[in-house]
């Protein structure tokens, strides 16, 4: 059988990429997708070949992943359980979508994937080659053959295959970097400063606080201080800049899709300072009930992107209601980042809604406050009537519980 396989260049895929070969006789073309981790690519290459792959691919996927994903998530606040930027998430759909894609390209009959059967990226992996690509098989050798690591280590061992020291599983791509095991697994332990690579650790950032502008046009983010950017250099910029702030640690205790609690560590400057300036922008430019209407819209998408929903149709209705929206966040919000520390400092929006006007408690304002007398009367008619009345019922049942008491006792006596 010819498969096309998902390689990283870790330990789990490269004893699939011998594995496969050995014990079934595949043929296997390798794919690494660039989404913007720190990688040497030509070893990683090598790695590959030496390993037995048929043809390896490298793509770079990095501005097709800003733009189409990224962007969408800051579009959508997006931050699982109110925390997590979705930065693995996100890879996924654009990872099966260019399996699927070389996968025809190859005519090959199957796609590998190295996912465990306890995470979320076998779920966002298979349901995006399934809606995209039904006639393919999907192999998942990590899961199906049970491989343990230390089984994994040992079968390295005897095949020449390459092992490192890995503590953690750490997973990295241009919106953030997801680090998950050693002692991180006992949330009582405190995350070793080892594991930070971007973040630096606010006791050690520079004493003077900074700010920096970003700039929004219809609700994605083109320019930093005033200087336009590409998506990708703008990314980048972003997250030197808060990592050396120490902003964008994210500690989390996770509900993943199969019902399994687990302790992740994540540090993502670019995508918190983004997602955070943005919905400061969306608060001066909507109004109050699109405000609350996106929020629910906005946990939705990130739902269902969490959970490998990315192909359900109702994620592309939510974007249609997304992209209507956003025609109107444009404008700048300045961020102050100071040793961990990130404030907004000021706003501002052609279409903002905010009326000095209308808000001043200076003389001359607008607000003609002669009207509120009138308008709390008739606002809060039905729930002041409705607190009164069931008052009284219950006023009248303690009454009618306090006399029968007092019977009993004149009974019993
Ligand atoms: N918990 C995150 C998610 O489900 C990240 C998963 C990958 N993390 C890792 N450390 N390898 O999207």
């Amino acid at each position: 059988m010819k498969v096309v396989l998902a390689y990283s260049g870790g330990l789990d895929t490269s004893v699939i990429l011998k594995f496969l070969q050995e014990k079934y006789g595949h043929e296997i073309i390798t794919v690494t997708l660039n989404v913007g981790q720190r990688e040497n690519w030509e070893e990683l290459q090598n790695k590959a070949y030496n390993l037995g792959t048929l043809k390896h691919y490298t793509i770079d996927a990095r501005e097709s992943f800003v733009k189409n994903y990224a962007w969408s998530a800051v579009m959508n606040n997006a931050l699982y359980q109110g925390s997590y930027p979705l930065a693995t998430s996100l890879t996924r759909p654009l990872m099966a979508q260019t399996l699927v894609n070389i996968a025809r390209r190859e005519g090959a009959d199957a796609v590998v994937h190295g996912c465990t059967g306890m995470g979320n990226d076998q779920i966002r992996f298979e349901l995006g080659i399934k809606a995209l690509a039904p006639e393919l098989k999907i192999i998942a050798p990590v899961r199906e053959e049970k491989f343990t690591r230390d089984w994994e280590i040992e079968y390295a061992k005897k095949h020449d295959i390459p092992v490192s020291k890995k503590i953690y599983s750490i997973d990295e791509n241009l919106w953030g970097r997801s680090i998950e095991g050693g002692v991180l697994e006992d949330p009582k332990n405190i995350p070793p400063e080892e594991i930070f690579r971007w973040v630096s650790p606010p006791e050690k950032c520079v004493d003077i606080p900074e700010y920096v502008e970003i700039g929004f046009e219809k609700g994605i983010p083109v320019s930093i201080n005033g200087l336009r950017m590409e998506p990708l250099t703008l990314v980048d910029n972003l997250n030197n800049l808060g990592g050396r702030h120490g902003i964008g640690i994210i500690d989390h205790i996770e509900s993943r899709v199969v019902g399994i609690k687990s302790r992740e560590v994540y540090e993502a400057p670019a995508a918190t300072m983004l997602i955070r300036a943005h919905r400061e922008l969306e608060k001066m430019v909507l109004t109050k009930r699109m405000l609350e209407f996106k929020e629910i819209v906005d946990s939705t998408w990130t739902n269902l992107v969490y959970q490998g929903l990315w192909y359900e149709p109702l994620r592309e209705s939510l974007d249609k209601f997304t992209e209507h929206v956003e025609q109107y966040i444009s404008g700048s919000m300045k961020l102050k980042l100071y040793k961990g520390g990130m404030h907004i400092a000021s706003r501002y929006s052609p279409n903002s809604l905010y009326d000095k006007n209308l808000a001043t408690y200076e003389s001359g304002g607008l607000f003609n406050q002669e009207y509120s007398r009138g308008f709390i009367e008739i606002f809060g008619l039905e729930s002041v009537m409705a607190y009164r009345k069931y008052r009284e019922r219950e006023r009248k049942n303690e009454f009618l519980q306090g006399s029968e008491y007092s019977v009993q006792e004149g009974t019993a006596g």
